[in-house]
């Protein structure tokens, strides 16, 4: 990547896009922190393979999953819907008490699994959007996410590094592979027709 900055209008959009994506009944199980500071790249870049565009990005998107989701986030999910739908949080009981009954006690392993399938769509939104604005971006997992956790503190938040978005500009002089063609499939053997 180059090291331009891409306009803050734009990563709005994208980061926009990333939050309307869907997420099983609407829970965004997941945060995902936007990193600029140029020092704070530097301490990840080892931890991330030292692969460069961790540093020459613009914005780096750290998506991070609930580690475990609690009473607190199903409480506060209620109250989210019953601010945005202007109805009485008691309306939603059944909502809650069927994430408090039935998908709580699934255990936090099962539950971050579930939350970070979640984390990867809205990543795709996040591939699509970018492109949508002209802006390249890579998706990383090569890094090692507990180094992350540590750097980011995100135990603390009670969340743990998935995946990364890291948005910029493709350097057209020095990276051979902007200028190759899409690997991918023929269509044929990608879809298989069921009739
Ligand atoms: C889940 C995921 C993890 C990836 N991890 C990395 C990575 O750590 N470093 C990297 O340079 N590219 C990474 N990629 C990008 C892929 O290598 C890239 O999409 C693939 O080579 C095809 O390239 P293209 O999408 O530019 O055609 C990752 C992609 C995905 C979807």
């Amino acid at each position: 990547m180059t090291g331009d900055k891409i306009p803050q209008e734009k990563v709005d959009r994208i980061l926009n896009a990333i939050n309307l994506s869907a997420s099983s009944l609407g829970l965004q199980p997941y945060k995902i922190l936007v990193i600029k500071n140029k020092d704070l790249k530097q301490e990840l870049l080892p931890a991330a393979n030292n692969q460069p565009q961790i540093v020459e990005c613009s914005h780096l998107l750290v998506f991070a999953a609930y580690s475990n989701l609690s009473k607190e986030h199903a409480e506060e999910f209620i109250q989210l819907q019953s601010r945005v739908k202007n109805i009485a949080p008691e309306k939603f009981s059944g909502l809650k008490n069927m994430i408090v009954r039935n998908i709580i006690p699934r255990g936090d392993e099962t539950n971050f699994i579930w939350a970070s399938k979640q984390a990867y769509i809205a990543l795709g939104t996040g591939l699509i959007a970018s492109a949508e604005e002209q802006v390249d971006s890579t998706p990383m997992e090569g890094f090692n996410s507990l180094e992350f956790d540590r750097i980011l503190q995100l135990d603390q938040k009670g969340l743990k590094s998935l995946v990364l978005l890291a948005l910029g500009y493709r350097d057209e002089t020095t990276d051979q592979l902007s200028k190759g063609p899409k690997v991918r499939k023929n269509i044929s053997d990608l879809i298989i027709k069921v009739n």
